[in-house]
């Protein structure tokens, strides 16, 4: 058996995903040929994920996310997202859904949308066997009051939908810390959520101290943790789960070369280090992508990828039985 054939077979968790930003230029233009208006054609679509820097990336990110309208829209889309992941062996994932983007931008009830990705999470858990976990992302730079909508939404919908399991911020770290979330994040614990932030991801190790600090339990990236010895000494002892998406941070150009970038550091270093793909159609680049590259371009080996699966599992947000079995399937694949 081929190493690639290792990788897809190995049951595997995705933790650190956002529902738009699987969406693909080819998709877009199918579900624009349903709605009213001139439809969108395949040059026009592809043109709205090109981008330079990080700014055009979130810019970018923005207005994929216009294009998705209706509930149809959002059950379709998260209907192939998840046939891909299944296809990729990822057995759960959870997903970033960019509520903030909805708040702000579109300013229309996400009630109705949601019902259509829970149509597709029911189906695809009894299909095709992947459980999917729903986290609601706020945009940070869009301040405190905004993200209060998102995470009390999280928290209202959640008795009724057990699938929504936890909040986070995501948006730009140069403009807010984590700070002025703090009382936000301690609300959303108290109403059952867990808690997660992009953090250090353009900026240094004091942003991800803020979100420690508000009590995050898995953080986004975390690239600027490597600077600070103290902070790694913390991540290590405390096990805090770090969310790495190596693809991206290339292609935003938070890390400008693959030979910088700190994963197999943290790695030796004893962190709790799980493989994300973060946006793969804006970083022509999936889960099973992350782990390829990780051997190829870090050297891991099998029982290292096997080692980065089982923490991707241990790091869920999944209920301990489920972990359990999940981690002897991991265990016993040859
Ligand atoms: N960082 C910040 N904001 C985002 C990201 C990210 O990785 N993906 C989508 N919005
Ligand atoms: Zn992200």
């Amino acid at each position: 058996m081929g190493s690639s054939s290792f990788i897809r077979r190995l049951p595997k968790a995705e933790l650190h995903l956002h529902l738009e930003g699987t969406v693909t230029p080819e998709t877009l233009v199918e579900l624009s040929a349903r709605h009213s208006g001139p439809p969108l054609e395949l040059a026009q679509a592809r043109a709205l994920y090109e981008y330079t820097d990080f700014t055009g990336f979130l810019m970018a990110f923005k207005a994929v996310s216009e294009h998705l309208r209706t509930p149809e829209d959002y059950e379709f889309v998260t209907w192939r997202m998840l046939e891909r992941l299944a296809r990729q062996g990822v057995v759960h994932a959870e997903v970033y859904v960019s509520v903030g983007v909805i708040y702000y931008w579109r300013r229309c009830e996400f009630e109705p949308l949601f019902l259509g990705m829970e149509r597709a999470r029911a189906r695809a858990e009894a299909e095709l066997g992947i459980s999917l976990y729903w986290i609601f992302d706020a945009v940070r730079h869009f301040g405190p009051e905004e993200a209060a909508r998102v995470f009390r939404k999280a928290a209202e919908l959640r008795p009724q939908f057990p699938s929504i399991v936890g909040i986070g911020i995501g948006g730009d770290e140069r403009r807010v810390g984590a700070e002025p979330f703090r009382e936000l994040y301690a609300e959303a614990r108290d109403a059952g959520l867990r808690l997660t932030a992009h953090a250090g991801e353009t900026v240094g190790p004091e942003s991800i101290w803020g979100a420690i600090n508000i009590g995050a339990e898995r953080l986004g990236h975390a690239l600027s943790a490597v600077h600070d010895p103290e902070l790694m000494d913390l991540l290590a002892e405390r096990q805090i789960a770090v969310e790495i998406c190596v693809t991206s941070n290339l292609r935003t150009g938070c890390c400008p070369r693959v030979e910088d970038h700190p994963l197999r550091r943290y790695f030796d270093s004893g962190l709790m280090v799980t493989l994300n793909s973060d946006d793969p159609a804006l970083f022509q680049s999936d889960l099973e992508d992350e782990y390829c590259l990780a051997r190829k371009g870090f050297g891991f080996t099998e029982e290292q990828l096997r080692e980065l699966a089982a923490n991707s599992i241990e790091a869920s947000f999944l209920q301990a039985e489920r972990k359990v079995t999940l981690l002897r399937r991991i265990e016993s694949l040859e």
